[in-house]
């Protein structure tokens, strides 16, 4: 009780010291900080010499009221700098007119199509779709970049007005962005003789999310839309950046940026831009007494400094403060109660041991973050039941948005026992070290609920099982997509087995666990049963878990899972994508009802081309299905020894899907990065040793229909 009151005298004190610290200037001096109620940070500014050069000039009109971008004669509608914690780049947005098929429809092409060609900003994938309303008529994104996306609205019946959410099928379809897009106009074309209005837009994908997003059906309304648009600097400009910051790119962006640095905020293009922050303002912060320092902050056992503090205040503050201090020692104590339980729960799932490794020096694993409790009831409606991906036994999915706008997908996991929490932080350490783009990511994780929450990228497609075996799927997938997905998954078990810094075994390996992006990349799911292993070790022993199907079967005799059970399982989805066919099937009653087993037959009776999938046939060359039918045979070995080793795997299929190309198309960008990415094998560093590793983690994530 008395200690509470110490705290609360204490937090009243440096509240007041925090008040007279001078804010932080977003503007030059002498430059206007704001527009209406947009703020202006350099390098954005109104007036000359205010701005860097004129893609970031904002010109102010009607009674300082109206900020508009003035390059492009757009208005702003906010401008944020870059944020290192949440790790996000400078984002603009602004209002973009829709673009109309035809001018007699309500729109005329207001301001036409807009061009960032020359600037360093982009149009964000992350937080804009693409999206087109109308029946029957496809809308193809005609971008200056090499990618083109497009959407097709198909309506079920002929009164449009009635629908809504855009869902692809009631006349309103959304797909994503290429992610370099500075540029684009929009090409109709009209399919099955049906005339009439349809428009497309870019816009800020959280808006269809609002009640009166509704009013996207009215065809003739003509209002412009949000869209997000990233911003950074050129590469060879010189600035007087602040120095309490850092100067870095994302590679996949043509810009540069530069953030305050941890424990500061504020505008880093100015000089004295990055301030310090005030952690001890969020009371979860320390246990005991917060002290604040530049950069950082301490937390103080001692109760002498609280004391000395509370007899100088005491005096001066007097009667008045206490009444106002009774009635905030009652809300105080209620929201103590409620940290109390969050902080016990932070302890209980190991979150002191995860925050010491974040914060020891050695650590690269900065990017894994501790998000708080409230943020993720926020973000799922409270674990609304309608926001659930997928269940199972270890756990649930959920599907949220963050308040940055980011869609996650959040895994509610089963209760781990006290024992295993040491293992369960050094598995999130490791697993958000793993950075592959064929790996799903895991963005962080929350301990102070009861039970912890993994928080990971979500990914749109659905699994690669859905993609082969759903009976619905209108469009045939193609030899080369095949090909591709195979060299995708090969590409990321290489990389946990040798690159990662410690090797880690999936176990888990099958295409209900194989995720598809909005590009139907594949992504590799599920660490449900992962083991990482330290290097000295070959194998571990475990109880025999899998899923029927693809479990290796010198495995389940010997319950010596090696890097080869792994190689197996994946021999068996290499099969699936051949073949076309589920990895267990009564239809095959009299084959075998083990795809691997029919599929190994098979070749010995010389009638693979018998079984492989009619698409496949139609489009590969017989040699091509020759030497992936070898290799998946030589996966699916009974001898785990005999199995050629991932890397072996994945060289292999980059080597087939060379030749393909090499008689054809040319490889693009993205295969090259994808096939270098194996290439380049990573230092294994051991700073993270763990010996066998149980994590609990839960089902894949299923998509939902209507996104
Ligand atoms: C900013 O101002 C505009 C018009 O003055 C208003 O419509 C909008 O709601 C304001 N936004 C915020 C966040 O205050
Ligand atoms: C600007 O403000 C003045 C005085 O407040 C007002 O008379 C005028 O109509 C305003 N102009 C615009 C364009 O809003
Ligand atoms: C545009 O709409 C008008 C009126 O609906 C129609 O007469 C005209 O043919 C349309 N133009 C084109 C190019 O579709
Ligand atoms: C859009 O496509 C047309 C051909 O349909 C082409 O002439 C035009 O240059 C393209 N526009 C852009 C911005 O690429
Ligand atoms: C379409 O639906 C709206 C609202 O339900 C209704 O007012 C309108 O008459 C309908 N139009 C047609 C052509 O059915
Ligand atoms: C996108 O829209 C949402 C909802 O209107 C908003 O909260 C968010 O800040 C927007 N994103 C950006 C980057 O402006
Ligand atoms: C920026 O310039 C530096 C040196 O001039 C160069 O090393 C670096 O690769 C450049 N970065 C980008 C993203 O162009
Ligand atoms: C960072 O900012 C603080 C003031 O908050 C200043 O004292 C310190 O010197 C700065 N650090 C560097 C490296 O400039």
């Amino acid at each position: 009780m008395s200690d509470s009151v110490l705290q609360i005298l204490f937090l009243l004190v440096s509240l007041l010291a925090q008040a007279s610290r001078a804010a932080p200037k977003l503007a030059r001096p002498n430059c206007a900080e704001r527009c209406g109620n947009v703020s202006i940070p350099f390098p954005f500014g109104i007036g000359a010499a205010c701005f860097q050069d004129d893609w970031y000039e904002i010109v102010c009109q009607q009674n300082n009221t109206l900020p508009i971008l003035n390059k492009i004669r757009l208005r702003v509608l906010d401008i944020s700098l870059p944020d290192y914690s949440a790790s996000t780049n400078g984002m603009i947005s602004v209002s973009v007119p829709a673009i109309y098929s035809n001018s007699s429809c309500g729109g005329d092409r207001v301001g036409g199509p807009v061009s960032l060609e020359g600037s360093q900003f982009v149009f964000s994938q992350t937080w804009n779709v693409f999206a087109s309303v109308g029946c029957n008529t496809l809308a193809i994104l005609n971008s200056t970049g090499s990618e083109v996306v497009s959407c097709r609205p198909k309506c079920a019946g002929t009164n449009i007005s009635q629908f809504s959410a855009c869902s692809g099928r009631n006349g309103c379809c959304q797909t994503s962005l290429p992610f370099d897009l500075q540029g684009f106009n929009v090409d109709f074309k009209e399919e099955g003789g049906h005339q009439g209005c349809q428009y497309a837009f870019l816009a800020n994908r959280s808006w269809f999310l609002r009640s009166d997003s509704i009013d996207l059906y009215d065809l003739r309304l003509n209002n412009p839309f949000p869209v997000v648009l990233e911003w950074g600097i050129a590469n060879n400009t010189n600035y007087a950046l602040d120095l309490n910051s850092t100067y870095g790119g994302d590679i996949e962006m043509p810009f540069m940026q530069c953030y305050c640095d941890r424990g500061y905020g504020g505008n880093p293009y100015l000089i004295g831009g990055c301030q310090d922050i005030n952690e001890c303002e969020d009371l979860r912060i320390c246990p005991g007494t917060c002290v604040n320092k530049p950069g950082d902050y301490d937390c103080v056992q001692g109760r002498k400094t609280v004391k000395f503090i509370l007899i100088g205040v005491g005096a001066g503050l007097g009667a008045l403060l206490l009444c106002l201090f009774l009635w905030r020692l009652y809300k105080y104590i209620k929201k103590r109660k409620q940290i109390n339980l969050k902080e016990k729960h932070f302890k209980r799932n190991g979150g002191l041991l995860l925050q010491r490794e974040l914060s020891s020096p050695e650590g690269n694993v900065e990017k894994s973050k501790l998000f708080n409790s409230k943020d993720l009831g926020k973000a799922t409606d409270n674990f609304n039941e309608d926001r659930i991906l997928g269940q199972g036994g270890q756990g649930t999915v959920y599907k949220g948005m963050l308040t940055d706008g980011k869609i996650v997908a959040i895994k509610k996991s089963k209760v781990i026992d006290e024992g295993k929490v040491e293992q369960f932080i050094n598995e999130v350490l490791i697993l958000s070290q793993i950075n592959h783009r064929n790996v799903v990511k895991l963005l962080g994780c929350c301990l102070e609920t009861e039970v912890p929450l993994l928080v990971y990228e979500f990914i749109p497609n659905g699994t690669l099982y859905q993609y082969l075996h759903d009976p619905n799927e209108e469009v045939p997938i193609s030899w080369d997509t095949r090909l591709r997905i195979a060299m995708e998954i090969a590409g990321a078990l290489f990389y946990l087995h040798s690159a990662a810094s410690i090797p880690i075994y999936h176990r888990d390996i099958k295409s209900n666990n194989i995720l598809l992006d909005e590009k139907y990349r594949a992504k590799v799911a599920d660490f449900g049963t992962s083991k990482s292993v330290s290097l000295d070790q070959t194998h571990v022993t475990t109880v025999v878990q899998g899923t029927a199907g693809y479990v290796d079967p010198e495995y389940f005799q010997s319950s010596q899972y090696t890097d080869k059970s792994d190689v197996y399982s994946f021999g068996v989805v290499l099969v699936e994508l051949l073949t076309g066919q589920k990895p267990i099937s009564s239809v095959r009653e009299r084959e075998g009802k083990s795809l691997a087993t029919y599929f190994i037959n098979s070749m010995e009776e010389n009638c693979l081309f018998d079984i492989v999938d009619a698409q496949v046939l139609k489009e590969g060359k017989k040699e091509e299905i020759a030497s992936v039918a070898n290799l998946a045979k030589r996966c699916l070995n009974l001898n785990g020894r005999n199995r050629p080793p991932m890397k072996e795997v994945a060289m292999e299929l980059e080597g087939i899907r060379k030749l393909q190309h090499a008689s054809g198309v040319q490889l693009n960008q993205e295969d090259r990065e994808a096939t270098q990415s194996y290439a380049a094998v990573l230092k294994p560093s051991t700073s993270l040793h763990a010996d066998v590793i149980a994590f609990s983690d839960a089902q894949p994530f299923l998509p939902i229909a209507t996104w």
